[in-house]
């Protein structure tokens, strides 16, 4: 398939030159378009944006030494897979404007050694060649853009396709119709794990948990729609809180480096998604720079889950993490309703 992208004559990629994320940021500055890197680096809500990162710069991880740390186990446990990691990507459109193999290169890279990657509802590729492409599991994120007939039709190529699960995306104002007897609709239509993407709140995770949701995605979109929102770290910790467990928690935004992952993984989530941080690597040097990207994060998460005297993802409780004061202080952190 040839698609008319931006792209185009840029020479191949050195990746051993790339050798830390904020490599592969400056070189997606050097090499995009401005308007293509500053679309999806920037976002209308600025305020959300930074919002997402100052949140988490001020959180510290607790450093414990002398507990046998050399083997760290990473697998995550969601909806019935094993996943060799907790670090998946966010379904993100527009792919052939960053890399000529777009989604496929996405699907590829990220999927080797059967990491997850979510699939974004306007994805430029047939679901069913997407899904060929994949080596490993596959979510689809859910856009409702037509009549529940529209959906059934999407849903039928969904599993054509070979998905592990789908996310129906409730942030986005053109879907501003949508109620909860939506979905319910949808749970009801679909044969495969189902979860909702952009939850905030904890009245919000009520009322998902209540429909019979199979996960929870606590999302602001990267600070790309509403303005001067929460950061999600902030979100995630009112709504582990409500939903203890039940179900597995899914976060994403500002998220950028392998600790960030940690100290979302310490505060109640699943499984951490990386959006923009893996779009450098895809811009980079397609599906090649994919892997690279997550292999550097998964890393980071490793070595400083040693460093904190950690060795299982899954378990890490939240007293390692530390909220920090504007004089640089860090105190235990208060877990709301506890
Ligand atoms: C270029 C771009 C396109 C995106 N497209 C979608 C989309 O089609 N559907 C969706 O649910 N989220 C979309 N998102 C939001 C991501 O899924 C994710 O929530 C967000 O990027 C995570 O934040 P981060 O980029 O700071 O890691 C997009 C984000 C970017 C940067």
């Amino acid at each position: 398939m040839s698609h008319a992208v931006a792209e185009m004559a840029r020479p191949p990629v050195d990746l051993t030159e790339l050798r830390t994320l904020a490599m592969f940021e400056e070189h997606a500055a050097a090499v995009l378009p401005l308007d293509v890197f500053a679309s999806a680096s920037g976002g209308p809500s600025v305020a959300t944006l930074e919002r997402n990162r100052q949140a988490l710069r001020h959180l510290a991880i607790e450093q414990r030494v002398l507990m046998n740390v050399k083997t760290v186990d990473t697998r995550a446990y969601f909806v019935g897979m094993t996943l060799p990691s907790p670090i998946i990507v966010s379904p993100m459109d527009g792919l052939p404007r960053f890399h000529p193999e777009g989604d496929l290169a996405l699907a590829r890279g990220a999927t080797r050694h059967g990491g997850m990657t979510v699939v974004a509802g306007g994805c430029t590729w047939p679901l069913e060649t997407i899904g060929a492409a994949a080596t490993g599991p596959l979510m689809f994120q859910l856009d409702w853009l037509g009549d529940r007939d529209w959906v059934s039709e999407k849903l039928q190529r969904v599993y054509a396709g070979g998905f592990k699960a789908v996310c129906l995306a409730v942030d986005a104002d053109t879907q501003a119709g949508l109620t909860w007897d939506d979905v319910d609709w949808v749970r009801a239509q679909l044969a495969l794990p189902f979860g909702l993407k952009g939850i905030m709140t904890a009245p919000d995770a009520r009322l998902a948990l209540d429909r019979g949701v199979d996960f929870i995605w606590v999302s602001n979109h990267g600070g790309r729609r509403l303005d001067d929102g929460r950061a999600t770290i902030d979100a995630l910790l009112e709504i582990a809180q409500v939903v203890r467990g039940r179900v597995p928690l899914i976060v994403d935004s500002g998220f950028r480096r392998g600790t960030d992952a940690m100290k979302a993984l310490a505060l109640g989530a699943t499984l951490v998604a990386f959006g923009r941080t893996v779009l450098w690597g895809l811009a980079a040097a397609g599906a090649d720079g994919v892997q690279q990207v997550l292999q550097l994060l998964h890393d980071e998460l490793v070595i400083n889950m040693k460093l904190a005297g950690r060795t299982v993802t899954s378990e890490l409780p939240p007293d390692i993490i530390r909220r920090v004061d504007s004089a640089g202080f860090a105190q235990p952190i208060r877990l709301p309703g506890a």
